[in-house]
């Protein structure tokens, strides 16, 4: 019989976790031991008005099933203030789940400043605080697990989400490089890609999805990724309907854009060369930024001693 991952000890703050998904990230995490701090400015969708409500409710599920909770209304893009909340009411934070979001769909000719603002603020603006303030407190313990939520409208792209799909991409960036700053001190950050019913998606995804997406199907997935034992760093993990993958970015073999290095680069070379640039079939994931710069050189040291006829020839028929 496997062992119960638990969390006795781990202070854990997921932030909009009044509902939807960080409110099952809460309440497993909770029923593990976590200590909670539930935070949720209880507004609408849009990011309109605000209300303590939507954490009073999680945070009463939570000590009803024996467990301990404190809310925090604050907006993540207060981030300081929220870890705050953790800090005082439980003198640590071991785990911060960056969750809280809401959406201003509209295409991008009708998307105002104020769009793009809130929708950017709350999701990247607000992960970024919420971390920046947890930092400090997670390198003195020497653990920490953060996780980010990104969306594959971000991936993907989707019609009338410019704001959404910008943000949602950023978290994808800020979880690169806080898994590099954090590694040495066994903080660990990763990102969540989930597709689940709420409120977010009602009207959005197919009915005959929606009932079936339910958000405690990827909670396991999340916390699962805020244990100790899990050693992932700047992993992007897409779950929904009890399923879940690693997402990876691949590059191309690529292809020289000119016959040697003495040679420009011609417009004409680009385009005879283009198939060769957008060919994927012998595509590989980079693990550090270090690879994308060490196979530059790799590719000037070819160049700088290529028999001119030999990189021509090459290119020609195409063997590269
Ligand atoms: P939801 O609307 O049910 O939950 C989001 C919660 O965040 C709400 O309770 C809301 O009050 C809170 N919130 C909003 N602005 C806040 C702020 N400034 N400060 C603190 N709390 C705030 O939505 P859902 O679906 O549970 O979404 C959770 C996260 O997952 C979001 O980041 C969303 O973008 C992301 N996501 C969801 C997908 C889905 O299929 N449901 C797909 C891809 C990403």
């Amino acid at each position: 019989q496997q062992q119960q991952l638990r969390f006795d000890g781990r202070v854990a703050v997921v932030t909009g976790a009044g509902a939807g998904l960080g409110r099952e990230y809460a309440l497993l995490l909770a029923s593990r031991g976590a200590k909670l701090v539930v935070n949720d400015l209880g507004g609408s969708h849009v990011g309109e008005g605000a209300s303590q409500r939507a954490a009073d409710v999680v945070v009463e599920e939570i000590r009803k099933a024996g467990g301990e909770a404190v809310a925090d209304y604050n907006s993540v893009i207060d981030g300081a203030k929220v870890i705050e909340t953790a800090i005082k009411a439980f003198g640590r934070v071991d785990i911060l789940i960056n969750n809280a979001g809401i959406l201003r769909d509209r295409s991008i000719i009708k998307t105002t400043d104020q769009d793009w603002d809130l929708v950017n603020d709350v999701h990247l603006k607000g992960s970024f605080k919420c971390t920046q303030a947890a930092f400090p407190y997670m390198k003195k313990q020497n653990f920490g697990r953060i996780i980010m939520t990104s969306s594959n409208s971000g991936i993907y792209g989707n019609f009338g989400q410019a704001n959404y799909s910008a943000a949602k991409m950023g978290q994808v960036g800020l979880a690169n490089t806080v898994a590099i700053e954090g590694q040495k001190n066994n903080i660990y950050c990763n990102v969540i890609i989930p597709t689940a019913a709420s409120r977010m998606t009602e009207g959005i995804l197919p009915d005959i999805l929606f009932s079936q997406l339910k958000p405690s199907l990827i909670a396991p997935v999340v916390v699962y990724l805020c244990h100790e034992s899990c050693t992932d760093n700047g992993s992007y993990i897409e779950s929904a309907a009890g399923w879940a993958t690693k997402v990876h970015t691949v590059r191309g073999k690529g292809s020289v854009l000119r016959p040697s290095i003495e040679d420009p680069v011609t417009l004409e070379y680009v385009q005879n060369a283009w198939n060769q640039v957008t060919d994927m079939s012998q595509a590989k994931h980079l693990n550090a930024i270090a690879e994308a710069s060490g196979s530059l050189l790799e590719v000037l040291e070819n160049l700088k001693s290529a028999d001119k006829d030999a990189v021509e020839d090459t290119f020609t028929y195409g063997n590269r």
